[in-house]
């Protein structure tokens, strides 16, 4: 798979994670267990989703339509309209008006295994929350923080913003080739099972000599298990904020699956819990940053799944 190492045209780039999109039965439930997650309604638009926020400067990170448990789709943000117009005449269709908060123009699409991929430009961003964490740290050979006690909240976490998607997918090569060419990503981690097939790709976008997270994007695919959604990472203010907003968590009673520990793909610290259905999500701090002169990194099964400290991986995580 030499191609995947070579930057090559793509119809269109894409910046960043915009949103991700579920199906709940209860969007009162929902919205309480994201609320502990940390993050803040919007208002009610009267379309019948619930959508919340971070405290960034995105209008909303994760919306919920009512319906049977499960994920929907994810938007990742292009540069511009004539990135949503090179999409949309490959495919054959025409750029929409995005109906929600936030407006902007979509192309919407779906990926060989089926996944729901919408394409945004121009939504709007809100003036970031109130109430950040105090985030300055006395560490060795770094001090930044003098005459000022710290004091972490007894509270939810302060999600900041959407880090990125990982799908179970049923063809890597495929995937990657649909992925790669319609929106100029990078890969930053190529994994290779013990046969040398592709395993898993971990893949960045590409904004030139600006850093962007190591991840954006995680496809992995295990023969025999079916393509499906793995989990959904958002950004915490930092390593308090984490475990102040795990304890919260847990004092709700929600489920905890896998944390807190520092994965070596990416070297963020982690913390995986599940929404009421299920859904896994993470909380996640202080990860790798890579531009796009970053060359891919070739690696195996036991250093995706390791950790550099932590507890070790539940058994059923990878499938
Ligand atoms: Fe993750």
């Amino acid at each position: 798979m030499a191609d995947t190492h070579i930057p090559q045209n793509a119809l269109a780039k894409a910046v960043d994670l915009e949103s991700v999109r579920f199906s709940a039965p209860d969007l009162q439930q929902m919205q309480s267990f994201l609320e502990d997650f940390g993050m803040t309604a919007i208002a009610d638009s009267g379309d019948g989703v619930l959508r919340m926020r971070g405290i960034g400067n995105a209008p909303f990170v994760h919306e919920t339509i009512e319906g049977e448990p499960g994920f929907v789709s994810l938007a990742l943000a292009v540069r511009d309209l004539a990135d949503l117009q090179a999409l949309a005449e490959a495919e054959g269709i025409a750029v929409e008006a995005e109906p929600g908060p936030g407006g902007g123009q979509r192309v919407r699409m779906t990926d060989p295994d089926g996944f729901q991929v919408e394409a945004i430009a121009g939504r709007t961003r809100v003036p970031p929350l109130h109430g950040t964490p105090n985030y300055l740290w006395n560490i060795a050979g770094r001090r930044e923080r003098t005459g000022e006690p710290k004091r972490v909240a007894s509270a939810p976490a302060h999600v900041g913003r959407l880090g990125h998607v990982v799908l179970g997918v049923s063809n890597m090569e495929r995937t990657w080739e649909w992925w790669r060419s319609r929106f100029g990503l990078l890969i930053s981690d190529e994994v290779r099972a013990p046969n040398n097939d592709l395993a898993a790709l971990f893949i960045r976008c590409d904004r030139g000599d600006e850093p962007v997270d190591h991840h954006t994007l995680n496809f992995a695919s295990i023969p025999g298990v079916p393509p499906k959604f793995h989990h959904v990472a958002f950004e915490v203010a930092d390593l308090d904020d984490l475990m102040a907003g795990g304890a919260h968590l847990a004092a709700k009673g929600y489920q905890h699956e896998w944390g807190v520990g520092r994965h070596i793909l990416g070297s963020q610290v982690f913390d995986y819990w599940r929404d009421p259905w299920g859904h896994r999500i993470e909380h996640w701090t202080d990860g790798d940053l890579f531009d796009a002169h970053t060359p891919p990194n070739v690696t195996d099964l036991p250093t995706m799944l390791g950790h550099q400290w932590g507890p070790a991986a539940p058994v059923d995580f990878a499938a």
